[in-house]
This record gives structure tokens, C-alpha cells and sequence, in this order.
């Protein structure tokens, strides 16, 4: 347990159905006169940009986009955008989709204040100036990564995923609109809404929680619980959305503070050498994760049950604990996610090497029960 706790979200938040439309006032409140829209291809095809586009040009911005971030970004996308926004005499820097793109955006905002290559600013704090400004608009509800001080890049050549974390990555403006979710398909709103379960849950049980973030974190796994199968299912359904885009911001505020643990430091390298989306490993190895926690967070095991809407009554302690295991095993079969790792083409040969890594990820002793290297390779067995 830390000696102190603190609470700072330095990204101001916007929320609202509808909000994209107040766009060209957010950007024009930084005087912004022309800004580098980042983006992917499929958020580029889907029509999306069309309800940022429309305020900016009302407003007198004019915007120049770069739609070329993968999934998973690379250094060098990164820096090819800041490229294209110091050709361009950009002022700031819009990001717009899922994780991947806002991401990607927060560091060519970090770029355009700071010479040299992405590559440089991986690592904690290095990132020398402050940012130009960032506005981030997601469209998927998950990631949380547009309230985030951390940005995630790949690197293949040395085959990994590195955080790029400092405070001038965080962007200026969080823009939230439920509406610009509700055409996301059915497989990334699951993948992305189990991810934002995936943060709620670890960071309730990291041992840097404190009542502020439970208070977050309970709220976001409640709003999943109610949300996420609608919100798949029947993606036109505005309230459904709208749960799901308050449940992701709301673990992000929580974990943004205690930081995640044992899952996530087990499914970074699946990312990063294999291009697993990244809540389907999550979410495939948080129930297996949970079950070897359990022993150090039993309490919390049972509020997580209850919250999921188990009937915990009668039952001794251990066996509620494990209510909260099955909860999240039946929300992922309901949302049909998939169930292993191998069709994804992790390889079973490689997990020895790759559990004795994990083991030393920062995040594996923020877990209430500490995972050695065999606990991290029986657990990725199961989740294969
Ligand atoms: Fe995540």
C-alpha cells in the first residue's frame, strides 16, 4: 500500500451525446487555425470524421488527415505523421478512433514540440516540452487512452511494445461523444469493452487501490455488467453505448492512478510479437489471471460478484470469491469471445521464455498475489 494517494486527471473532459458538434469551439478556445486530424482507414471510411470536419470548417480550421495508423502503431507511423504535421505547419493535433490512433496522436503532439524520432521518448519521463495541443475523440469505449499520461508504440525491429509515459503525453482535451460508437461492429466493442473490464477489474484489486478508485472502478464494472452484451448485440442502442463510453472513462480514471497488473503485464508481449488485439488477450487470460489472484483479494473478489449481479447470499466468502470468476466467464461467453490464444498464433513453445520476461514487468508486483515466472506460464497454458 503506498504511503499517500493522489488524484489528477490533467486532460480535460468533455462528455456528451452530440459533443463532436461543439468541436470548432474546443479547438478554437487553443486558437488553433489548422490541425493534423489522425486517424485510421476504417474510422476515415465509416463517415466519422464527417461530424468533427463539418464544426472545424464552420469554426475556420482547416484540417489536413493522416489516415495511415495500423493497429498496434509503430514508431515509424509516428513518425511519419510528425512528418506530415511539421510539412504542413500543423497546430495541433486531432485523434480520433480506437486506442491506436490516439495513441499515435498523442505522441506526434509530443513530436511536434520535441526533435527527433519517437523512438527517443520511449521510457518514463523523457519527453523534455510540453506537447502542442491534443484533443482525442474516441470511437471505440475501452482503452481509456485519451485521459492517459502513456502511449503505446511498437517497434518491430526489436520485436516489443514500449510505453512512451510522461505527463506531456497526456492530451489537453478529451472529447466523448456516444454517438460516434454507435456504428463500431459488433468484434471491436466486445474486444474494447472486455479491455475496459479488464482495467476496472485490476485496478480494484492492484494493491494502489484506495476508495477513490474503487468508488471508479466498481462503477465501471456495474456499467459493463448492465451494458456491454447490448451494446454488442444491438449497437444502434444509444444507452447502451453511452454506459459503455462512461464505463471506459471511468476505469481509465481508476487505473490511470493505480496502474494495472498481472494481465496486463501478461499480455503485452502477445501484442507486440504476435498482434493480438489486445482486449481479446486480455480478456481470454483475465478470468485464468483472476483465479490465481484470488487467494490475495478475496473480499474484493466478492464485491466484483455482486456488482456483476451474482448472488453471493448463503455462500461462504471463498466460494462468492469465485462468483466473480464465473461472472466474467459467462459476460465473455455472451459476447462470443473467442476462448484461446493459439488461433491468434501465439505459440506454445515460446511461453517459457516469455513468462520468465513478463515476470519482470513492473505491473506483476502490483497484483495482490505475486506471480513468478511458473505461476505467469501455467497461467498462459490455460489460455491457450
Ligand atoms: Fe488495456
Amino acid at each position: 500500500m503506498p504511503a499517500r494517494y493522489e488524484f489528477n486527471i490533467s486532460t480535460r473532459i468533455v462528455y456528451g451525446r452530440n459533443a463532436a458538434a461543439q468541436m470548432g469551439e474546443i479547438a478554437g478556445g487553443f486558437n488553433l487555425k489548422k490541425i493534423q486530424l489522425i486517424t485510421d482507414k476504417g474510422v476515415a471510411n465509416s463517415g466519422t470524421l464527417e461530424f468533427l470536419l463539418r464544426p472545424l470548417k464552420d469554426a475556420g480550421i482547416a484540417a489536413i488527415i493522416y489516415d495511415d495508423v495500423e493497429y498496434n502503431p509503430t514508431v515509424q507511423t509516428v513518425d511519419k505523421a510528425a512528418q506530415q504535421f511539421r510539412d504542413e505547419a500543423c497546430e495541433g493535433v486531432i485523434s480520433v478512433g480506437g486506442g491506436s490512433p490516439i495513441d499515435a496522436g498523442k505522441c506526434v503532439g509530443v513530436l511536434a514540440t520535441n526533435a527527433g524520432s519517437a523512438s527517443d521518448y520511449l521510457g518514463i519521463d523523457k519527453v523534455k516540452n510540453p506537447a502542442v495541443p491534443v484533443i482525442c475523440v474516441p470511437t471505440t469505449a475501452g482503452t481509456a487512452a485519451e485521459i492517459t499520461d502513456v502511449a503505446v508504440l511498437n517497434d518491430p525491429t526489436k520485436k516489443q511494445k514500449m510505453g512512451m509515459r510522461s505527463p506531456h503525453v497526456a492530451a489537453a482535451v478529451a472529447m466523448l461523444d456516444p454517438v460516434l460508437t454507435l456504428t463500431l461492429p459488433p468484434e471491436p466493442t466486445r474486444d474494447s469493452g472486455l479491455d475496459a473490464l479488464t482495467h476496472a477489474i485490476e485496478s480494484y484489486i492492484s494493491v494502489n487501490a484506495w476508495r477513490v478508485t474503487d468508488t471508479l472502478n466498481l462503477k465501471a464494472i456495474e456499467l459493463i455488467g448492465r451494458y456491454l452484451r447490448t451494446a454488442v448485440h444491438n449497437g444502434n442502442d444509444i444507452e447502451a453505448r453511452d454506459g459503455m463510453l462512461t464505463a471506459s472513462l471511468l476505469a481509465g480514471m481508476g487505473f490511470h492512478h493505480t496502474k494495472l497488473c498481472l494481465v496486463h503485464a501478461i499480455t503485452l508481449p502477445f501484442g507486440g510479437i504476435y498482434n493480438v488485439p489486445h482486449g481479446v488477450s486480455n480478456a481470454i487470460v483475465l478470468p485464468h489471471a483472476m483465479k490465481f489472484m484470488l487467494p490475495g483479494a478475496v473480499s474484493k473478489y466478492v464485491d466484483i460478484a455482486m456488482t456483476l449481479g451474482e448472488d453471493v447470499s448463503g455462500m461462504s466468502e471463498r466460494a462468492a470469491a469465485e462468483k466473480a470468476v464465473e461472472a466474467v466467464e459467462q459476460l465473455s461467453n455472451d459476447v462470443n469471445l473467442p476462448t484461446g490464444l493459439a488461433p491468434y498464433g501465439v505459440k506454445e513453445e515460446d511461453l517459457p521464455k516469455l513468462s520468465e520476461s513478463i515476470a519482470d514487468n513492473f505491473m506483476v508486483p502490483l497484483s495482490p498475489r505475486i506471480a513468478k515466472a511458473e505461476d505467469i506460464l501455467e497461467i498462459c497454458k490455460a489460455a491457450m
